[in-house]
């Protein structure tokens, strides 16, 4: 193993290529092959792949596409000055996009007027509302069909399905039950109550088909989308911490440019003594050393990667920094399999994620790959551009793509952490800011990323992933080619 950390000292992405072996796949169909991983000691993804926690990159959007295509959204932390509700606020639109059961369905009671109903509807965007006495007994059903053309006085009783008309099952029930129940009695809404009559869920037809469409969706115990959303170290960090649990989320990630540090100690005690084991990721760190200090802490998922992202000027403006492979190699000997890493960064080309992968990373974290996709939040700008052809001047929309150490982003944020001190000139900036041309959603991007992990996966002569992973670190040297400055342009350039 010294051999493989000799071999990767000071070498990053481009600095290999991985020979290939005797392939024993005869399809290289992502559903078919296992790209299973683990994101943290208690979070597992059916596909390794993090969309990372940037202001420009990771809202709901992002995070319910990343969910959905069976990877992981980590929310940012990038919000105005002190604006915990607005992170919560798009945890919680992640976790009510797809349900198992709805413990928590919204209600109304029999006494309430139409016209509130029809509010309640409209505000939380749901078109069926559970109707329930003061004890929380199940009354019936009240639907938006049942509130159109009413007169907004009356009550909800005189318009809703009442209980004797409806279809309940008492107890707990599994979604493939649920969904035998739906189809013999033609109906699109199961109520759920307990021996008493009183509400304990509501599955919905609509639920049961999105889980069957999305079969590699990371998904809570019921049946929720998983989301992670980033904290800090410092200032609000707990506080933000504790309302983002309320809200759901099912992984929180203490991000600093420097986790090796005196700064992260501290923030973890505190996190622990407040949260107890409630999941939490850390980082970032690049060396043995700092990924020893974190585990000792008890994290249960590290982010790998001091400068490597398509954002960052940490290199060039400190020159400190580890080149991404070495820094997983050094970062997976000193845990082993014990705690999950995240390579996080410098990924500029697909076939990077498996290099990631092989090198330590059990999932990789992308900014920049998906920079100027829909689901990235902010604004889209349009700039003039000259074809270099025709010399035609065209409109072409933009968005920005910005390093969180980029100065906009830390001016945006800055009452949050760094309230003492809004010298901008102080800030002492490690980010790039520039603008990326519009280019769809990025659902296709990471489908293309997943055809070819499962080539990469091929060509390794593996059946899956977790076995690539096995052999690449039995043997090497088997698989590493050191390129020479010619083999990296023969490769790489086009
Ligand atoms: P990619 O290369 O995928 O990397 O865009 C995303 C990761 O880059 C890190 N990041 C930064 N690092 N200064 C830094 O030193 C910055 O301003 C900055 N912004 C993002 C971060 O780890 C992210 O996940």
């Amino acid at each position: 193993m010294s051999d493989l950390l000799a071999a990767v000292r000071g070498c990053t992405f481009d600095d290999f290529l991985l020979a290939p072996r005797f392939s024993v796949l005869e399809r290289r169909d992502p559903k078919s092959i296992d790209l299973s991983a683990r994101f943290s000691q208690h979070v597992s993804l059916k596909v390794p792949i993090v969309s990372a926690n940037m202001d420009t990159i990771t809202r709901s959007a992002m995070a319910v596409v990343l969910a959905e295509e069976g990877g992981l959204g980590v929310i940012d932390r990038g919000f105005r000055g002190g604006d915990i509700a607005a992170q919560v606020r798009e945890v919680e639109i992640v976790k009510r996009t797809q349900h198992g059961v709805i413990p928590d369905p919204y209600t109304i009671s029999p006494e309430d007027s139409l016209a509130s109903a029809s509010r309640t509807m409209q505000k939380s965007g749901v078109g069926t509302l559970v109707v329930v006495d003061g004890a929380r007994k199940l009354k019936g059903l009240l639907t938006a069909r049942d509130v159109r053309f009413v007169a907004g006085q009356k009550r909800v009783s005189e318009r809703m399905t009442p209980l004797d008309k409806l279809v309940v099952h008492k107890g707990e029930i599994s979604l493939d039950e649920a969904e035998q129940v739906m189809i013999q009695r033609k109906i699109k809404k199961l109520p759920l109550v307990d021996h008493q009559g009183v509400l304990i869920g509501l599955i919905t037809a609509k639920d049961i088909i999105e889980q069957k469409r999305l079969p590699l969706a990371t998904r809570d115990a019921q049946g929720r989308l998983r989301v992670g959303a980033a904290i800090g170290a410092k200032g609000d960090y707990l506080e933000r911490a504790a309302e983002l649990i309320k809200a759901g989320v099912d992984v929180l990630v203490i991000d600093i440019a420097h986790g090796h540090s005196v700064v992260m100690a501290k923030a973890l005690e505190a996190f622990r003594a407040r949260f107890g084991d409630v999941e939490l990721v850390a980082g970032n760190v690049a060396t043995e050393e700092g990924a020893r200090y974190l585990a000792e802490r008890g994290v249960n998922g590290i982010k790998v990667g001091i400068g490597p992202g398509g954002g960052c000027t940490t290199r060039l403006n400190t020159n400190f920094g580890v080149p991404q492979l070495q820094a997983l190699v050094e970062c997976r000997m000193a845990v082993g399999d014990r705690i999950p890493l995240i390579a996080d960064g410098g990924i500029k080309r697909d076939g990077g994620i498996i290099e990631a992968l092989l090198f330590g990373g059990d999932t990789v974290m992308l900014g920049n790959a998906f920079a100027g996709t829909t689901e990235t939040p902010g604004e889209t700008v349009h700039k003039s551009v000259v074809l270099p052809e025709s010399q035609k001047v065209v409109r072409v929309p933009f968005k920005v793509f910005r390093g969180m150490a980029s100065i906009g982003a830390m001016v945006d944020r800055l009452d949050v952490e760094d309230a003492d001190s809004v010298d901008v000139e102080t800030l002492g900036a490690e980010g790039l800011e520039f603008s990326v041309p519009l280019r769809g959603s990025a659902r296709p991007v990471i489908s293309g990323m997943l055809k070819h992990l499962s080539s990469s996966i091929s060509y390794g002569g593996a059946a899956g992933l977790g076995e690539l992973k096995k052999m690449f670190w039995e043997r090497p040297e088997d698989y590493m080619i050191k390129l020479s400055e010619s083999g990296r342009r023969e490769s790489f350039e086009r």
